[in-house]
């Protein structure tokens, strides 16, 4: 059956949000809430990325950035560390097909470097697998830091510069943003995080500039398509000026 919510996102003279950043947040409260050991909530959070992407599809958004596991998550206990990279196999394992099937192409951004050999060997399967998908493009932010993906960027441009290669005059925005990970999609439209917090978590701090912010207290592994879809709905009731006035 068509969700009603969808049907009004379509009915909308406004458009939906072309790039959807989304900060996963709560699947440790959602957890302990049921006394269960963290990692269900990482399990369940991981139907949550499943149904989600299905729901991105039906509305037509072109592109979601998943923030999946950040540098500083790199500190928690190791066995966490563990069942998150077990997970990240598992689901390039067994949703791989369905990507394929769906029209996914999944993209990786972050410092792969630390990964060990068969993290890396499961990462490389899924992007051959799903080169091509045409309906959704699924940026998955691993071993993510915006701080140090700017710090990347810089780097990359002073030794473009000390090469000969670019001037330092010549180092605008779009040359900047074309060194940073995200450079071959457009910067988010709508960034929404779950489990009630406000913070951005040093995640695209330089492409969320101009993103719509939408926080709901809903915890990660609760959030399906309906929830997404009630955040696009908020979207495009916002006026969406740049700066400008209209
Ligand atoms: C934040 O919840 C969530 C994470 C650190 C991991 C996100 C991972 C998944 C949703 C599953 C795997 C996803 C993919 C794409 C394979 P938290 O642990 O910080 O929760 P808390 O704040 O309640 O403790």
């Amino acid at each position: 059956m068509p969700s009603e919510l969808l049907k009004r996102i379509k009915e909308t003279e406004w458009s939906v949000p072309k790039h959807v950043a989304i900060i996963m947040d709560g699947n440790g409260r959602w957890a302990n809430e049921r006394g269960l050991p963290r990692r269900e909530g990482h399990r369940a959070g991981m139907r949550s990325v499943r149904d989600v992407v299905e729901g991105a599809i039906e509305a037509g958004i072109e592109v979601v950035t998943l923030y999946a596991f950040s540098q500083e998550n790199w500190q928690r206990p190791r066995p966490e560390v563990a069942f998150l990279m077990s997970l990240l196999k598992s689901y390039a394992k067994s949703e791989v097909q369905d990507l394929v099937d769906n029209g996914v192409e999944v993209h990786v951004v972050g410092d792969i470097d630390r990964f060990e050999a068969a993290e890396r060997k499961a990462i490389d399967t899924i992007l051959d697998m799903t080169r091509g998908g045409e309906r959704l493009q699924l940026v998955l932010a691993i071993s993510y830091g915006s701080r140090g993906e700017i710090v990347r960027a810089a780097r990359r441009l002073a030794e473009r510069s000390a090469s000969g290669d670019l001037e330092a005059a010549a180092i605008d925005e779009p040359t900047f943003a074309a060194e940073l990970y995200t450079a071959p999609w457009p910067d988010p439209d709508l960034m929404i995080r779950t489990s009630g917090e406000y913070r951005i978590s040093n995640f695209l701090l330089w492409q969320l500039a101009y993103a719509e912010l939408y926080t709901t207290p809903v915890l990660w592994p609760d959030f399906t398509r309906e929830h997404l879809f009630e955040a696009i709905l908020d979207y495009q009731r916002r006026e969406r000026r740049f700066g400008k006035v209209t």
